[in-house]
Parts: structure tokens; C-alpha cells; sequence
């Protein structure tokens, strides 16, 4: 996979992909990261990003012309990617639309700032806009932070056979269920005794169990669209709606 960002701020990116599982991704030859600076496709002696929008009103946009040709650049060296813009109007990212994206070969990420870009790179460049979340960012660096970090994980190979990504919280439509490590006592709470036990079976119906519960109790929402069994369907009607927050 082969990550095209484009941005006014290429320097917000150095901590986080140089650290834990992007940096992985990078060091096995499954990822690679290119950044690139918008503002060095700006044509005039000032390199110009912004102007202030047609029709009056506060702030400024990014303008259409050094952000067209950053785009053309990264696909010119990346043809197969798709374009994704970052923007609190986008499609809500979530775990099903992470597995989308990583099946691509290649994302070019454009980073938005000021009050967004002009329209018009939306309609000719633009695949998909994504939001992060219900809020609206400084900036759409931190963005594609985060999807990088969400898709990254997902390429089969980065992460070890100890961390699967099957069972991440989500990855079924379900939450995951509570997890405890050494020591079985710690200030007066204990580890389940199931999970002491050493009965694979009965702990996976436990822990799937625990995790249609624990949907339940924080995220009913998602209950609907999980694949649950005709015996799992049973346990959750009797689930008391008084456990729900
Ligand atoms: C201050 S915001 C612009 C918001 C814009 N005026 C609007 O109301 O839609 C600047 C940039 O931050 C990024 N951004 C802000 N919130 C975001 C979110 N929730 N998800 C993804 N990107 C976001 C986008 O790239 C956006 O162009």
C-alpha cells in the first residue's frame, strides 16, 4: 500500500509515522508514505495556498490551482490509488470502510486547512471524503493520521500472529469482551474464573457472550447490524434494557 498525503504541513507527520505499527509497516516493505508539501506547487513568487471566498464571508479556502497539481503529481506516481479528501462532511469513518480501503494499493490523502478547499476539487479529484468524527479539526493532518494508523493495521503481515486483527473490537460488529492479564488478584478485584479454567470452549462462550453484553450495555446501536446466532439472539432479549447506557 502506498500512501500519497498531501499537506501544508508535512512536519506533523514525523513523530507518529516514525513509531510502533506504521513505522512496522514502512520497515517490511508493506507500506510506504510519501508526503508532500501542497504549497510547493503553488505558482506565484509568494507560493499562495489560500484566498478568500467568492461571495464574502469569514476565513479562507484553499485555492483550486497549487492543490490540482499536487494531486496530478501523487497520481502521475501513484495511478492506481484513489483520492480521499479529509472533512468533517465526509463519509463517518468506521471499521468496515478502514477494510474498504485497504484493499486499494494506493490512498492519496489531501489534507485540508483553512475553511476547506474550492469546490471544484471536490467534483474533478475527489473519490471519497472522509470524517474522522462528528467535530471539526484545525486541520486534516490529524485525519489522515488516523487513517493511515486504521488502514495500516489491516495489511495482512503488519502486525505479528500475536495481535489479530479478527478479533479487534469491531471487527465482527461487536465490541470486545473485557480482558485481564497477570496478576489473577489486583486491588481486591479477580480475574473470572473461566478464564483461569483452561477450557478453550467454554472460554470462547464467554467471551462472546461478554462481548454481545458488553455491545449491549455501550453501543446498542451496532446490535443491529451484527450476525448473531439463534441462541446468541436468546441470551441478548434477556439482557435487561436497565443495563443499557
Ligand atoms: C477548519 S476545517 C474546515 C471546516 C469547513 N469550514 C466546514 O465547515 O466543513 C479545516 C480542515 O480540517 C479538516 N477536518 C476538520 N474536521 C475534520 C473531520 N472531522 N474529519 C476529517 N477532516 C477534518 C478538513 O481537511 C478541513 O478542510
Amino acid at each position: 500500500m502506498i500512501f500519497d498525503i498531501l499537506t501544508l504541513f508535512p512536519d506533523m507527520f514525523r513523530g507518529p509515522f516514525d513509531e510502533s505499527i506504521i513505522r512496522r509497516g514502512q520497515n517490511k516493505g508493506l507500506t510506504e508514505i510519501r508526503l508532500h508539501q501542497i504549497r510547493d506547487y503553488a505558482q506565484d513568487r509568494h507560493h499562495t495556498v489560500d484566498d478568500s471566498p467568492y461571495g464574502g464571508g469569514a476565513g479562507m479556502l484553499m485555492k483550486p490551482e497549487p492543490l490540482a497539481s499536487c494531486i496530478e503529481a501523487a497520481k502521475a506516481i501513484n495511478p492506481s490509488a484513489i483520492v480521499l479528501l479529509t472533512t468533517p462532511q465526509g463519509r463517518l469513518l468506521n471499521q468496515s470502510i478502514t477494510r474498504e480501503l485497504s484493499l486499494h494499493s494506493g490512498l492519496i490523502i489531501v489534507c485540508g486547512r483553512y475553511e476547506g478547499v474550492d469546490e471544484r476539487i471536490h467534483l474533478k479529484y475527489v473519490d471519497y471524503e472522509i470524517s474522522i468524527g462528528d467535530y471539526v479539526l484545525s486541520g486534516g493532518e490529524l485525519a489522515a493520521m488516523v487513517l493511515v494508523d486504521a488502514v495500516t493495521r489491516l495489511i495482512p503481515g503488519v502486525l505479528g500472529s500475536e495481535e489479530s486483527v479478527q478479533n479487534d473490537t469491531l471487527s465482527n460488529g461487536l465490541l470486545k469482551h473485557p480482558q485481564y492479564t497477570r496478576p489473577p488478584e489486583f486491588k481486591e478485584l479477580s480475574v473470572p474464573d473461566i478464564l483461569l479454567s483452561g477450557n478453550h470452549a467454554e472460554i470462547a462462550f464467554w467471551r462472546r457472550a461478554q462481548s454481545i453484553k458488553r455491545t449491549f450495555e455501550k453501543r446498542p446501536d451496532l446490535l443491529k447490524n451484527a450476525v448473531l446466532s439463534e441462541k446468541e439472539m436468546l441470551y441478548l432479549s434477556s439482557l435487561d434494557i436497565a443495563d443499557a447506557v
